[in-house]
């Protein structure tokens, strides 16, 4: 992790910032080893192999799908193998990598200086995406090897990323601290997604944007079948009434949508302006 992200962060415990970082051992600009310390509450959490762990090393994987992100090979495996070709499949149309991270870019506007969150990153490809923008960059995931995967990714193409252990229903950063945040793929995973979301919108600037790229319940019978049997093993796929109530709960609004196969894109903001949705099917 790098320490101008350090400002932004807070206590995982009692949510106090700013947070004081100890014993910080630095190899060239970035912080990899060291510990956070909460003034208030006296917690102490790790920074490990330039990771902070915000989760002080607790196991918070609860469904055999996040389960299946704690084995490092599938960290290894889960860009080179699957994911330049995951939205061409889901999508039933050509959709390249090139063209999703371009949408990101359009879309997100990363501002130089201005801080940006890769949420629930795995291999840190928006994270990427982002900084290579100018942008100020963090990546969660409470995955070990999905975040140490993320920065080794990073560091080979010299982007400067900081990376943590967090969870998304409960990101150790402050109220009002990003500019933006993308999500790619990851809603449909992460638990409970209307606690997710509520993080977003609190990290969130009045006029941050929000990327989400999930999936959505499947129109085909077949579909819906196979999409019943991935929901035992702990992924949701919501209808898209349903995905977009559960934005507006969080009072995120909706300013673009778009729908292919199973495939939903959609950019939000929290400002309290007039809704635009602009739905493609
Ligand atoms: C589909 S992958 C994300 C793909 C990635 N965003 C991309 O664009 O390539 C889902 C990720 O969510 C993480 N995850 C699942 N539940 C989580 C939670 N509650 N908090 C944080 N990360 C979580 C998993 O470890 C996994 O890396």
């Amino acid at each position: 992790m790098y320490a101008d992200i350090l400002p932004a962060l807070r206590c995982p415990q009692c949510t106090h910032a700013p947070l004081t970082l100890l014993g910080p051992l630095e190899e060239g600009g970035e912080i990899v080893a060291g510990a956070l310390h909460c003034p208030a509450c006296r917690t102490q959490t790790a920074i490990l192999d330039g990771v902070w762990d915000a989760l002080n090393d607790q196991p918070v994987a609860h469904t055999p799908a996040q389960l299946t992100n704690y084995f490092p090979p599938t960290a290894r495996v889960y860009e080179p193998a699957w994911r330049w070709l995951a939205l061409t499949l889901l999508s039933g149309r050509r959709f390249p990598l090139r063209e999703e991270l371009l949408l990101l870019r359009e879309l997100m506007q990363p501002q130089p200086g201005q801080l940006y969150l890769d949420d629930a990153c795995s291999a840190g490809l928006y994270a990427r995406a982002l900084a290579q923008s100018g942008a100020v960059v963090v990546g969660i995931d409470h995955s070990f090897p999905f975040v140490r995967e993320a920065r080794r990714r990073a560091r080979q193409r010299g982007l400067r990323i900081s990376f943590m252990r967090a969870t998304a229903q409960a990101l150790p950063l402050a109220n009002g601290a990003l500019a933006g945040v993308g999500m790619g793929g990851s809603l449909n995973e992460l638990g409970d997604q209307a606690g997710a979301l509520a993080e977003v919108r609190r990290v969130m600037q009045p006029h941050g944007r929000f990327f989400c790229m999930n999936l959505v319940a499947a129109a085909s019978g077949w579909g819906r079948l196979l999409q019943r049997m991935l929901g035992t093993g702990g992924i949701e796929f919501p209808g898209i009434t349903e995905l977009n109530q559960q934005f507006a709960a969080a009072q995120l609004r909706p300013r673009a949508q778009w729908v292919w196969g199973v495939v939903a894109i959609t950019l939000l903001t929290t400002e309290n302006q007039a809704e635009h949705v602009a739905a493609h099917s």
